[in-house]
């Protein structure tokens, strides 16, 4: 039988870069292995300063590592010439925050400039132009200044940009981060869309686990230089290992808040002995089954929920709920056993310490 190996597009090994200022050294990206396959949307999440955008740098090269290796699209970039790395590079395209477009030039113009210099006729340049704004819902704008639009459709301007060389792999560092939630919600969709109809490889840079959860396949989690951890987006979801992961995805499933208000009812600051405050999260099936009246059939523990969530990860439910344990000891205890065997995550939440 044929196996087939896995389209690995971006393979970075033990890369490491530290920059030395004066006195002051800066280990900005600590030996850090990164493999990203053809079709990934592989989320990258991390505080401002964690390491992020040189990581991504040392994709095109636009930053060299202090030591390591850079591969990209089966291509050994430290032993390219520069020549040759020019060429290789028109095949990773880039968007930012701040789109960097050319205010004294049209949209048209911006999205034609990288074409520049490769030779092609004009008539060529302004059909593939005319075919990058349309891609991209901006057909009508073609003719207008960057400072006609407005922040969402300068970044479907730098979208247009970036694709013009037709690159294989999308590098976006934090491009949906100067924009309202909304316009936010739009960009990721036509990334996503992307992805799709031209089986683009996507790397997304950001400090919002929302817009990781909006569209990526993978996430990796970055801290002082270090990815702390990864896995698919599900996974980490479902089974977050270290507490940055966990603050990450409760910021964005709102839970702090929820936390917050739980923990100021009178009935959870005065639990009685055989009741348990806790948040359960279950991904997928689970949440199909009637797990509250499970809980009372079969161990007569009774569920009071005080939050409810559930929302859509790559078409699977991800629920979480916080809820009030109530029964005997024993049957609490086979009641956790119960939601343990049904892959249910149990967090005990101590009330007094919680605040
Ligand atoms: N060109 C540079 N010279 C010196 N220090 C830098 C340079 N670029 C980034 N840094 C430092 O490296 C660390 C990581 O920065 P960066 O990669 O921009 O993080 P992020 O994108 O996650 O916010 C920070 O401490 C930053 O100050
Ligand atoms: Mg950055």
């Amino acid at each position: 039988m044929l196996v087939m190996a896995t389209d690995t597009v971006i393979k970075l090994e033990q890369v490491d870069v530290e920059f030395v200022e004066k006195e002051r050294a800066v280990h900005a990206v600590d030996h850090v292995d990164l493999e990203v396959n053809r079709g990934d949307i592989y989320g990258i999440v991390g505080y401002s300063g964690a390491g992020k955008s040189t990581l991504v740098r040392l994709i095109n090269l636009l930053q060299r590592p202090t030591s390591g290796k850079v591969t990209v699209l089966d291509q050994d970039l430290l032993q390219l010439v520069p020549a040759k790395l020019r060429q290789e590079r028109r095949r990773v395209g880039m968007i930012f925050q701040h789109f960097n477009l050319m205010a004294s030039r049209t949209i048209a113009e911006n999205v034609a400039f990288p074409l520049k210099g490769t030779g092609r006729s004009k008539k060529v340049i302004n059909a593939k132009v005319a075919e990058l704004l349309d891609l991209v819902g901006l057909a009508d704008r073609a003719n207008a200044y960057p400072a006609q639009l407005s922040g969402g459709q300068k970044q479907r301007v730098g979208i247009a940009r970036a694709l013009a060389s037709d690159p294989e792999i999308l590098i976006s560092d934090e491009a949906t981060s100067a924009l309202d939630p909304k316009t936010t919600a739009s960009i990721l969709d036509l990334l996503k869309s992307l992805n799709e109809k031209l089986g683009l490889t996507i790397v997304l840079i950001t400090h919002e686990m929302e817009a990781v959860k909006q569209i990526c396949t993978k996430v990796a989690v970055m801290d002082a230089g270090q990815i702390i951890e990864r896995g698919s987006l599900l996974e980490i979801f479902a089974k977050p290992q270290q507490q940055l992961t966990k603050d990450f995805i409760d910021t964005t499933m709102q839970l702090d808040e929820a936390l917050t208000s739980v923990l100021a009812q009178p009935t959870v600051r005065n639990l009685t002995a055989n009741q348990r405050l806790v948040r359960l999260t279950y991904l997928g099936d689970t949440t199909d089954q009637p797990l509250i009246a499970t809980l009372y059939q079969q161990f007569e523990v009774v569920a009071n929920i005080l939050f409810g969530d559930i929302q859509i990860l790559q078409d699977t439910p991800f629920g979480n709920l916080i809820v009030v344990l109530s029964g005997e000891e024993s049957n609490l205890t086979r009641a956790f056993d119960y939601l343990d065997s049904h892959n249910i995550q149990v967090q005990h939440i101590d009330p007094k310490e919680a605040r």
